[in-house]
């Protein structure tokens, strides 16, 4: 017990026995104009649904759409609070309300996308909080299906086919 102890302080080349884990994320980056008419429908209701995001803190206004296992299509926008842990992303407020409407229904894409502070459309995909990509991992786990995700960026729509694509070593279950 004692040598436990003082292995854990040393470095790690002392233990002949280490591996290195090496975590990869399969992501792929399109034009607009390579992906399907559904997945571009699902990125013009995110986009759209920034104009109603409320965002007077951060002043960044973000929009979320899903498409359901039934065809439905929920949007979410982020909603902020002067008590900032409050707000909510608009990813979840997006999952969240298709998880009051439709709770039997599984979700098979989310859309997100962002206008800046000038109210451009960023150039860069934005990339989901580690709180929305835990939500996000539950609903894989919740319906048993993974979850396609489409960043949009007005350079490149960054597509990967689940979450756990940048969600590794994820904590689903106890
Ligand atoms: N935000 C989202 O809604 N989704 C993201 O993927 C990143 C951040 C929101 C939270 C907050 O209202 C604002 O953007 C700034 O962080």
């Amino acid at each position: 017990m004692i040598i436990d102890e003082i292995l854990l302080h040393l470095p790690y080349k002392i233990y002949d026995h280490m591996k290195e884990l090496n975590l990869k994320s399969r992501i792929t980056a399109y034009q607009l104009d390579e992906l399907s008419s559904e997945e571009r429908e699902l990125i013009q209701l995110a986009k759209e649904a920034t104009k109603s995001s409320y965002a007077p803190y951060s002043h960044f206004h973000v929009g979320a759409a899903v498409l359901l296992g039934n065809g439905q299509k929920v949007i979410g926008c982020n909603q902020e609070n002067a008590v900032l842990p409050a707000g909510i992303c608009a990813e979840r407020s997006a999952i969240f309300a298709a998880g009051a409407q439709y709770p039997d229904q599984p979700i098979k894409v989310l859309a997100i996308a962002a206008r800046d502070t000038k109210g451009e459309f960023t150039k860069e995909p934005v990339s989901p909080c580690g709180v929305c990509r835990q939500v996000i991992v539950e609903v894989e786990t919740r319906y048993q299906l993974p979850v396609k995700v489409l960043l949009y960026g007005q350079d490149a729509v960054y597509v990967f086919d689940s979450i756990r694509e940048i969600m590794p070593l994820t904590f689903a279950e106890f």
